[in-house]
């Protein structure tokens, strides 16, 4: 029997994986989650107590980390690493807490993993590797330089360097994943897709940064979660594998198709100030996943799993309505 110790399990992505570890394996988890304003226990609502344990708590804190990794056995268990603070506009606003959270929190977790011998999957980001050009015929691979540009990007650089660092002077037993831009159910209303979906059931405009034209790579989670399970089964220890679907998309796309799937006009929204330092584009080669792990994506068509996505918030007033007020007061405060 494996344990999977999932840090951030009650986040977006972190809650994503805990329910597709519970539908395809007969793993048990224990979550360690903070709870900050990004985190929801409603996200792990359903899922059986006998396979999946909640501790409210820091992955700063050592003794409570210690704690928990000695419950697990080297042999088969692994601590999964997705606790974060993840949303640029906030490392914008107030940085530290991304210290502690991405760099002093990994730094704990890791030096627990390597005196407890634990497998440890570090979960990281495309935006270490800063942003690309539109018309750049390269995407990013394992081998692309890291050129973060915001505090949360290379607080994430940071972690994925001390991950690389302590596995080869300690011997950690570490493989480190960099995915593009998430979607699906449980994504918090701060981020782009949630933001301008929820916007548009409240009878708001979406509000687009700058001219719209940055371009993300969009995966589903559920996509995400896969290959995170395909790399802890059969990923090299010592190795950074990139996770993409092939899914650029300008964010003028995006919400042209939100508001086209909620019944409004595709230019039905607002151009507000851009973020600064914003990066252009983002874009994943996922080749080494896919050649050496057999991993692929099921939602290759963005357009239905992004209806599918609108049909779950214009259904989950319950869990977003509640983060909503909050969210824009911070937004109208930065003028976006
Ligand atoms: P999220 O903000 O939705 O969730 C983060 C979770 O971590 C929350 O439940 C929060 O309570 C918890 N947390 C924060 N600080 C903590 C602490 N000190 N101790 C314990 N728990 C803490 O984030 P997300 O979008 O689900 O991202 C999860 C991970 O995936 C992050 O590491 C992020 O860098 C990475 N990632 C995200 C994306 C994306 O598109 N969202 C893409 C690639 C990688
Ligand atoms: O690439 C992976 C990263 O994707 C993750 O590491 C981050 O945790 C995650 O937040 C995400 O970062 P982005 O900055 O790309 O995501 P965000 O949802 O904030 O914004 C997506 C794009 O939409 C970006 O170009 C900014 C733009 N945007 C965002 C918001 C919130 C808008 O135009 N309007 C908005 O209201």
């Amino acid at each position: 029997m494996t344990t999977l110790l999932v840090t951030g399990g009650a986040g977006f992505i972190g809650s994503n994986f805990v329910r597709h570890v519970v539908a395809h394996t007969d793993f048990d988890v224990i979550v360690l989650d903070k709870l900050t304003y990004a985190g929801n226990l409603a996200s792990l609502d359903g899922l059986p107590d006998a396979r999946v344990r909640f501790v409210r708590g820091d992955i700063a804190d050592a003794a409570l980390v210690n704690e928990l990794t000695r419950e697990l056995d080297p042999d088969t268990d692994a601590i999964v690493h997705y606790a974060a603070e993840s949303h640029n506009d906030n490392s914008l606003s107030d940085p530290r807490p991304f210290l502690d959270t991405n760099v002093i929190g990994t730094y704990t977790l890791i030096e627990a993993a390597r005196r407890r011998g634990i497998r440890f999957h570090h979960i990281s980001t495309d935006e270490v590797y800063g942003d690309l050009e539109l018309d750049d015929p390269e995407r990013f691979t394992e081998a692309t330089a890291y050129n973060p540009s915001s505090p949360y990007s290379s607080t994430k650089a940071a972690s994925d360097m001390l991950v690389r660092a302590w596995t080869r002077s300690f011997g950690l037993r570490a493989t480190i994943s960099n995915c593009s831009n998430n979607y699906g159910p449980y994504q918090h209303v701060e981020k782009f897709i949630p933001r301008q979906i929820t916007n548009v059931l409240r009878g708001e405009r979406p509000k687009v940064y700058g001219t719209g034209a940055n371009v993300r790579d969009w995966i589903h989670a559920d996509d995400h979660s896969a290959a995170v399970l395909a790399i802890l089964a059969g990923g090299r220890i010592g190795e950074t594998y990139l996770i993409g679907a092939d899914g650029e998309r300008s964010n003028l796309d995006v919400v042209g198709d939100i508001l086209a799937a909620l019944g409004r006009p595709r230019d039905d929204f607002e151009l507000v100030s851009d973020r600064p330092g914003h990066d252009l584009r983002y874009a994943i080669d996922s080749t080494k996943l896919r050649d050496e792990l057999g991993w692929r994506p099921r939602y290759s068509d963005f357009s239905s799993g992004l209806r599918a996505t609108v049909d779950w918030y214009r259904s989950h007033e319950g869990w977003w309505g509640p983060q909503k007020q909050a969210t824009e007061a911070k937004y109208s405060e930065l003028g976006r």
